[in-house]
């Protein structure tokens, strides 16, 4: 069988398939259905320093393709976070990624140098790109703000860093230029696009907060155009996350330049994916007669004219 391990600079994986930052709860309640050993990663939901209720509902709609969601991170904050899920999560066997989210960059560094401690996290990926937060700054849509905040938390967290990067922005390249340059180990590509969904009969906004984020199959194509220009730019390892839904899903974006995946919103609609896609990896890969799965990245042909 292929070999399904990837090493994206300092973070290691045993396979590529991860699952995504507030699509998997913090795991226990996905253990019935994957085996979460066999994950090259877990990434649980964002967690932010104090306890957030997130925004009004309703908080998810459904849409022609995806799923648009204003769920505002609704977390327990970080004493929870290290309280009641950390043991459980480094005792599954496989890597965990602890997602973070500030209101500012002192916030985004306390977070990470408190986890930076807690012995056996693989990684932390900055959450600079919530669609959700009423009042927080989208430090990632600028390059110079995604440069500062991934330099500091550098500076204090020896741990791996993976970039989140937002879909909401003219350049994706420049932010993930901006956030290589500043010593991450990687970047997300992407979080959800923002959009939003009416009641037209009752002229009322669907959403508590009026507008979400656009997640599922509805943004692969878009996402995937994403990983392709930053992958052919900015020498930086890219973990694709955005409407996977089937194998062809995963490969696609392996072809265009993405060395990891994340699944996403397919967890709610099939919750065994993730698991299932590993699998299929290792028979797809072996039948493209690759020897491991490193061998078919970035190897996108484009025909001249
Ligand atoms: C209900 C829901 C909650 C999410 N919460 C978070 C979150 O807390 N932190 C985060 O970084 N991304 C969050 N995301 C974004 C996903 O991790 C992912 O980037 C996005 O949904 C695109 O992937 P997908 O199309 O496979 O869902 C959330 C997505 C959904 C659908």
């Amino acid at each position: 069988m292929p070999d399904l391990a990837v090493t994206l600079n300092r973070l290691h994986l045993a396979n590529p398939v991860l699952v995504a930052s507030g699509t998997f709860g913090y795991a226990r309640e996905m253990a019935g259905f994957v085996p979460l050993a066999r994950l090259g990663g877990i990434i649980p939901k964002t967690i932010t320093p104090l306890p957030r209720i997130g925004n009004p509902p309703p908080r998810t709609v459904e849409t022609a393709s995806g799923l648009l969601n204003s769920i505002g991170l609704d977390n327990d904050g970080l004493d929870a976070f290290i309280e009641k899920h950390l043991d459980y999560l480094l005792g599954l066997g496989t890597a965990v990624i602890a997602n973070i989210a500030g209101h500012d960059r002192d916030e985004f560094l306390r977070m990470a140098e408190r986890l930076g401690r807690c012995q056996g996290l693989a990684g932390l990926e900055l959450n600079i790109s919530c669609p959700n937060v009423s009042g927080g700054v989208d430090f990632g849509v600028d390059p110079e703000m995604t440069a500062s905040v991934v330099r500091g938390v550098r500076e204090v967290c020896g741990l791996p860093l993976v970039a989140k990067l937002t879909p909401n922005v003219t350049d994706i390249t420049a932010i993930a230029q901006a956030a290589a340059q500043a010593g991450a180990d990687a970047v997300t590509i992407a979080n959800t696009f923002q959009g939003m969904s009416i009641d037209w009969r009752q002229r009322r906004p669907i959403l508590g907060n009026v507008v979400g984020g656009l997640s599922g199959p509805a943004i692969k194509p878009i996402v995937l155009r994403m990983v392709w220009q930053v992958a052919r730019k900015v020498p930086v390892p890219i973990i694709a996350v955005g409407g996977i839904d089937g194998i062809d899903d995963v490969l696609e974006y392996l072809v265009a330049g993405a060395s990891a995946v994340q699944i996403g919103t397919a967890n709610f609609y099939n919750p065994s994916l993730a698991g299932m896609l590993i699998d299929q990896l290792d028979q797809a890969l072996a039948s493209a007669g690759c020897q491991n799965v490193r061998e078919i990245v970035g190897t996108l042909q484009i025909p001249q004219r």
